[in-house]
Formats: structure tokens, sequence, C-alpha cells
């Protein structure tokens, strides 16, 4: 995939898949500006990799729910792109609550989807004017948005509205020369599994799902995501991909 001389903000860039896709996109020629929040420790680690492996991957901590967050990132990428324009957003920062729906409340609701959701729809209003006129742009969903798994709720409609959400926008920003493409990965091993007790036991069940016998691997998601963003996607906008190893599909 070449992506030389494109600039390409990824959204929670640094760690799990995101820090996959920031690496897979610099090593095929972007410039990567990586987002982050929390983990400063795990950001520096990352970044410090990437310069050792002479990646133009740079870092930017900005809390994507809050205005002030939003303000700082987009003074952040102005001054990154120094009079050039954004070629990619790949929005793969996410959060949840994962209770039983008994246990939810209205705080846990606002958490969840002021990231999932509301986060991309100020991401790309924001962004519009430093937008390339051929510019991609993916959010992350996951099987959640169409399949149920117990106490994934909210984070499971999250990702249907981020979905739908993206449809509209490839909807309405296309004639703009925005494409929206959703990538959709199956089960895949982060540190986002490690505060589901049952862990375990789901990833088992997801490797016996998986048509290959195993669970997909972060570099083969971020291959689809370098050519989501990629101009051999040209002709895409409105797709879901899924990359899942047919995890997915009903026997
Ligand atoms: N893991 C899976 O099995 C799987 C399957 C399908 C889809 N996905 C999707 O893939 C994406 C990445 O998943 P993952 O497993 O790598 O997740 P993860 O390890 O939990 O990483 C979440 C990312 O979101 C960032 N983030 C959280 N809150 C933020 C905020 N308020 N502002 C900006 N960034 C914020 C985090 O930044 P910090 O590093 O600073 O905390 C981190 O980079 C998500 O969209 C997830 O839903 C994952």
């Amino acid at each position: 995939m070449n992506l030389a001389s494109k600039h390409i903000l990824v959204a929670g860039g640094t760690r799990g898949l995101g820090a996959a896709i920031s690496r897979e996109l610099a090593r095929a020629g972007a410039s990567v500006l990586a987002n982050y929040v929390r983990n400063e420790e795990a950001a520096q680690k990352f970044l410090s990799d990437c310069r050792a492996a002479s990646l133009p991957v740079e870092g930017a901590r900005a809390d994507l729910t809050s205005k002030g967050g939003l303000d700082s990132l987009t003074e952040s990428l102005r001054t990154w792109l120094d009079g050039t324009s954004l070629d990619g957003l790949v929005f793969c920062a996410a959060t949840g609550v994962h209770k039983p729906v008994d246990q939810l409340t209205d705080r846990h609701f606002d958490w969840t989807f002021a990231l999932n959701v509301r986060a991309l729809l100020a991401l790309v209003n924001r962004l519009l004017p430093l937008f390339s006129d051929h510019v991609s742009v993916v959010p992350v969903s996951s099987l959640g948005a169409r399949l149920v798994s117990p106490a994934y709720s909210l984070v499971g409609a999250s990702k249907g509205a981020l979905e739908s959400l993206s449809r509209h926008l490839a909807l309405e920003l296309g004639s703009r020369g925005v494409r929206v493409n959703i990538l959709c990965p199956g089960t895949i091993e982060t540190d986002a599994w490690k505060v589901l007790p049952d862990a375990e036991e789901r990833l088992a069940t997801a490797r016996q799902r998986s048509f290959l016998g195993r669970l997909v691997t972060l570099d083969e998601v971020a291959h689809v995501a370098a050519f989501l963003c990629s101009d051999a996607s040209s002709g895409m906008s409105g797709a879901t991909v899924v990359v899942d190893g047919g995890e997915s599909l009903p026997m």
C-alpha cells in the first residue's frame, strides 16, 4: 500500500489496534499524528519505538470527549500539518462500560456514547476545513454493532450508532471528496479484554468460531486500514469492511 506524502490522524493511535494502525500507515509512507489521552507511558514507549524504527509518527494528547481536548487536538493538527491538508482520519478511540443492562445508568450511557459516537461527529466537523479533497475517514466499529453478547449492550449500541453516523457522513460529505468506510474487526487480543472477567472463555469461543481457527492479528486488521486510507480504495464509500476470519458468519 502506498501512502507516501499522506498526512493521517489516528484517534486512539498509540495503544492496541490504534498503535498497530499508526505503525502500518507510517510503514506505508504516511506521516501520522497519533492521539491518546490517559496512558502517557504506553504512548511515549510507542512513539520512541517508532522513532527508533525511523517511522514518522508523532503524538498528540487530547481528550476527544471534551471541548478543550478537541480544541487542543485541532491546534496540534494545524501546527503539524504546517499548511498542508489532512488526507486521512482513522477513528480508533473507544471506551465502554461492560455491565448487565439492569446495572447501567445514564452516566454509563453518556460516558460510552460521548467518545464512541459524539467524538467522531465533533472531530469531522472541526477538521472539515483541514481535509484534503480526497480525504479518507475510517471509523473502527466492532461485531457488537450487529451481534449480541452479554454485558456488551452499551458498547454494541454505540458501535451501531457509530456505523449509522458514518454512513450518513459518507452520504452528506461525499460531494466534498470525503470518503467514509467502516472497519469492523473481529475479536483481537488487546488490553481492552483485560477488564472482562470471562475474557479467556470469550477469546476461546471466538477462536473456535473463526474459519481460520485463530483470532485475526493486529497487523491483519491494520493492513486493511491502510488499504482504506489509500487511493487503492478510491471507489469505496459507505462500506463496512469486516476483518474477522469468518467469526461472525452464522452457521
Ligand atoms: N480488541 C478487540 O477485540 C476489538 C474488536 C473489534 C473492534 N475493536 C475496536 O478497535 C478499537 C481499538 O480497540 P483496542 O482493543 O485497541 O482498545 P483499547 O486498547 O482499549 O484502546 C482504546 C484507545 O482509545 C483511546 N481513548 C480512550 N478514551 C479516549 C478519549 N477520551 N480521547 C481520546 N482517546 C481515547 C485510548 O487512549 P489511551 O491509550 O490514552 O488510554 C486507546 O488508544 C476500538 O474502537 C474497539 O472498539 C476492538
